[in-house]
């Protein structure tokens, strides 16, 4: 097994490692790099859906999304898809899976299937850095606060029907009710760092401000994250794995390839209860 930091300040790939074949040993060096980095890759796997639910249960439950398509007998799978007619791809703001559940999903396990010839890279957004490089004064201000995650705005039933991929959705509207509240700033169950957790997809409000109240610093605290320094972006290639920390990043999907196919597929795995500084 090999691997490499990814250009930037974070990221690390991985070579010659068949996930199906994966010693504790290297399971144990990619967890390291995880923790350390908040997401790994690992290039030219050949997995099928057994496969990949394999995988992912080694590092813990299956949380199956209420909102995507699912592979047809295996509803752990969420289909994460751009069809030519499409000219929007999913996830193409900035977000952090799950975060609308009162658990949040630990972390998610993106398979490329099939990936267009030139373009659909992901960026990634380090919250750990984020956080570290804020003003003494604001990490003082965002730890008293907490903010509030919804489900409703994105995948409601009228959400859903004024979106193009509402074919991709699971057709389950009436479910998202989702409503939680999270620190603003949480301490990683994992690594014990602080990190930044909001994100422009699901955050609505900080707790007990309103919405116009909380754009402003909401959105200084997105631009702040998404700064070149605090961002890294990988470009697929067929069968490999992206394997991300929700509690340590946010990501985004690059729109960039008119009239082409992207196919993936996502597990999520379980979270808990997140706890602030
Ligand atoms: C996602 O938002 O989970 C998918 C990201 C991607 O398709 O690159």
């Amino acid at each position: 097994m090999k691997s490499i930091p990814l250009p930037g300040q974070f990221g690390v790939e991985f070579f010659d490692l068949d996930v199906n074949e994966m010693s504790d040993f290297e399971l144990d060096r990619v967890a390291t790099a995880q923790n350390n980095d908040g997401v790994v890759f690992i290039r030219d796997q050949n997995l099928d859906c057994e496969q990949h639910i394999a995988f992912a249960q080694r590092w813990g439950d299956i949380v199956t999304n209420r909102f995507f398509e699912r592979v047809e007998e295996y509803p752990q799978i969420a289909i994460v898809r751009k069809e030519p007619k499409h000219q929007t791809v999913v996830g193409e703001t900035w977000h952090t899976d799950h975060s609308y559940d009162a658990e949040p999903a630990r972390g998610s396990i993106l398979y490329a299937r099939e990936v267009p010839k030139m373009g659909g890279d992901t960026l990634f957004a380090n919250m750990y850095m984020a956080y570290d490089a804020l003003s003494d004064g604001l990490k003082n201000t965002l730890k008293q606060i907490s903010a509030v995650h919804s489900s409703a705005h994105v995948f409601s039933t009228e959400a859903v029907q004024a979106n193009e991929h509402e074919d991709d959705r699971f057709h389950s509207g009436e479910q998202a009710v989702q409503r939680s509240i999270h620190p603003v700033v949480i301490q990683h169950p994992i690594s014990g760092r602080k990190a930044l957790y909001v994100n422009p997809d699901f955050t609505t409000h900080f707790a007990g401000w309103t919405e116009q109240e909380s754009q402003p610093l909401l959105e200084y605290l997105y631009q702040h994250s998404t700064q070149d320094q605090f961002i890294i972006r990988f470009s697929w290639s067929p069968g490999t794995i992206a394997f991300w920390d929700n509690r340590a990043v946010m990501h985004k999907a690059i729109n960039d390839y008119p009239n082409e196919r992207r196919l993936m597929h996502r597990i999520t795995l379980s979270g808990c209860a997140l706890q602030g500084i």
